[in-house]
């Protein structure tokens, strides 16, 4: 290959905008762009792993007993043998937050099967790839936390299980360039006319003052923050429930709401170029956020 096809295609620590980074692959921590990785590695090869992203403040990690336990379903679903104990995973993700400089990070966990022949099947005797990795926790802008984001609709044509948090994230992929196509944040996706979840959140429509959420099931992946906002409703005096909902229900809200690790919960007040409820952050909105504040700094 031409020198000057390698550089443009090359991505390094510094173009990745991290320039501090150290990575941990397989028992080692080391800088980004000496971490490599096998092409034969069946993560390369066939997108057959599991992730996770797990948000620290002040250099404490959020909710990681729930996030460990997700890392675990994940692995158990996909038959990985959890290469290591719970305190290894705690150590791990302990020791590359005290490697960057960043109160507020977000921790990328990312296992694959590791290393093999070609074949789809199993191979035998493989040892799984640990990778980690983390990065500034960038807060979500001011611009977008008073007046919420839009987002699309679309169908939802990823595969049916979704509640396992697969490194295979194609559709997912597909499903948020079609948002950025159309200059929106997130997409809101719909399977048999029901709604699932975003292409990396899970979606809250609140309607009379409570809070829905699609059925926690083979469609959609369980958030953390789904039990999170569940809680945080409890603690406020906001009715919570999941159910079925149609697109029209959706475009009726009284408020839309999405929740991830990384934009911890945030309004949607536009959909398809439609305003939801009064095109503003609502009520809701703004008791969980802020609920969801105190439980960062009760963390
Ligand atoms: N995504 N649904 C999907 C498809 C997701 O990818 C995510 C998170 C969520 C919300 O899960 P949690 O509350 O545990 O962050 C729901 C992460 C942030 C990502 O892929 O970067």
């Amino acid at each position: 290959m031409q020198a000057s096809k390698a550089k443009t295609t090359s991505v390094d620590a510094r173009e990745a905008g991290q320039d501090e980074a150290i990575v941990y692959l397989n028992g080692e921590f080391l800088p980004l762009d000496q971490a490599k990785v096998p092409v034969l590695d069946r993560g390369f090869i066939f997108g057959d792993g599991i992730y996770e992203v797990v948000p620290a403040y002040s250099r404490r990690p959020f909710r990681w007993p729930e996030h460990l336990a997700r890392l675990k379903r994940s692995l158990g679903k996909i038959k990985i043998t959890n290469p290591y104990s719970d305190a290894e995973w705690l150590t791990l993700i302990e020791s590359l937050i005290q490697r960057h400089p960043w109160s507020n990070q977000f921790i990328y966990l990312h296992i694959t099967r590791g290393v093999a022949k070609r074949d789809h099947a199993f191979p035998k005797d493989c040892q799984p790839t640990v990778f980690a990795m983390s990065s500034a926790l960038q807060a979500v802008p001011e611009a977008l936390r008073s007046e919420g984001v839009a987002a699309i609709t679309l169908d939802d044509q990823r595969w049916l299980h979704c509640d396992i948090k697969s490194i295979s994230l194609l559709g997912n992929v597909l499903a948020r360039q079609a948002a950025v196509d159309a200059h929106a944040a997130e997409c809101i996706q719909f399977r048999d006319g029901q709604m699932t979840e975003g292409s990396s959140s899970n979606i809250w429509l609140v309607r009379g003052g409570e809070v829905i959420g699609a059925p926690v099931d083979h469609r959609i992946l369980e958030g953390i923050r789904v039990g999170l906002i569940e809680a945080l409703c409890k603690s406020c005096g906001i009715g919570f429930r999941t159910d079925a909902i149609s697109r029209n229900e959706v475009f009726q809200a009284d408020e839309l709401l999405l929740s991830s690790a990384t934009k911890e919960v945030l309004a949607i007040t536009k959909v398809d170029g439609r305003a939801i409820g009064h095109g503003k952050p609502g009520p809701v909105y703004h008791k969980l956020y802020q609920a969801y504040q105190e439980a960062i700094a009760a963390n």
